[in-house]
């Protein structure tokens, strides 16, 4: 199905659904963790996802999953390898803490890598990445930032694992609005309760 290799980096609810939704779509994955050598059994390490240091899995990517407390971006930015010619997705939020000085992790990858960076997989929950297939509704994701290579890769990565589009919400001045859009899937599962088994799809006349 493809050449890409992926890393992903924070392998909970969000990191953990996509690496095995990738390797099981035939992609090449392996997990970055603070701590590989920690005994922990879950479905990725289950279906074989092997799981080595984050500054290795990022040598080993051409395509960087990021899905860590926002708030850890830029540490995290600080000790990457050279990521000149790698595609780094930023799927993080801050929810309660931003990345200070930056708004978004995106900012913070950008400022402090040389990755071309796009915000995607950050605005419905994990839940609609396991699954996005509501009846017969395919729920759309959403990308922002500047390189249209990065974004087109993207792009398939997302409607592989069953989202029908993934709409390209503008350059990195529209990332910010992608992290709100994030924020109002939140205010409108968590806060306003309508849980969070709803997602976002773009409806077209004609
Ligand atoms: N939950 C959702 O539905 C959802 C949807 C869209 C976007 N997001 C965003 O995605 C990000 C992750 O959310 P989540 O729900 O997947 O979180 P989670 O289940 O709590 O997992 C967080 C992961 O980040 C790692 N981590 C924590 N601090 C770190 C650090 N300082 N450096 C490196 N790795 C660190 C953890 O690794 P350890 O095992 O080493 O602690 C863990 O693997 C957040 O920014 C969130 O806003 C979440």
């Amino acid at each position: 199905m493809s050449n890409h290799k992926i890393a992903v980096i924070g392998h909970g609810n969000v990191g953990g659904t996509l690496a095995l939704r990738w390797k099981n779509s035939g992609y090449d994955v392996v997990l970055g963790a603070r701590d590989p050598e920690a005994p922990s059994r879950n479905e990725c390490t289950d279906a074989g996802i092997p799981s080595t240091s984050i500054e290795q899995a990022a040598l080993k990517a051409d395509v960087i999953l990021v899905a860590i407390p926002s708030h850890a971006t830029v540490d995290l930015a600080k000790k990457l390898p050279d990521l000149t010619g790698k595609i780094m997705i930023d799927a993080t939020n801050a929810v309660v803490k931003k990345p200070s000085p930056y708004d978004t992790g995106f900012h913070a990858f950008e400022d402090l890598t040389e990755a071309a960076v796009v915000k995607a997989f950050n605005s419905t929950g994990f839940e609609n990445m396991r699954n996005p297939v509501y009846g017969d509704i395919h729920l759309d994701m959403f990308m922002a930032g500047d390189d249209d290579n990065a974004k087109s890769v993207i792009k398939r990565l997302a409607t592989n694992i069953g989202f029908e589009e993934c709409y390209d919400f503008g350059g990195s001045d529209k990332v910010v609005l992608l992290e709100k859009f994030a924020l109002s899937w939140i205010n409108l599962a968590i806060m306003q309760g309508h849980g969070r088994d709803i997602g976002f799809k773009v409806v077209r006349r004609g």
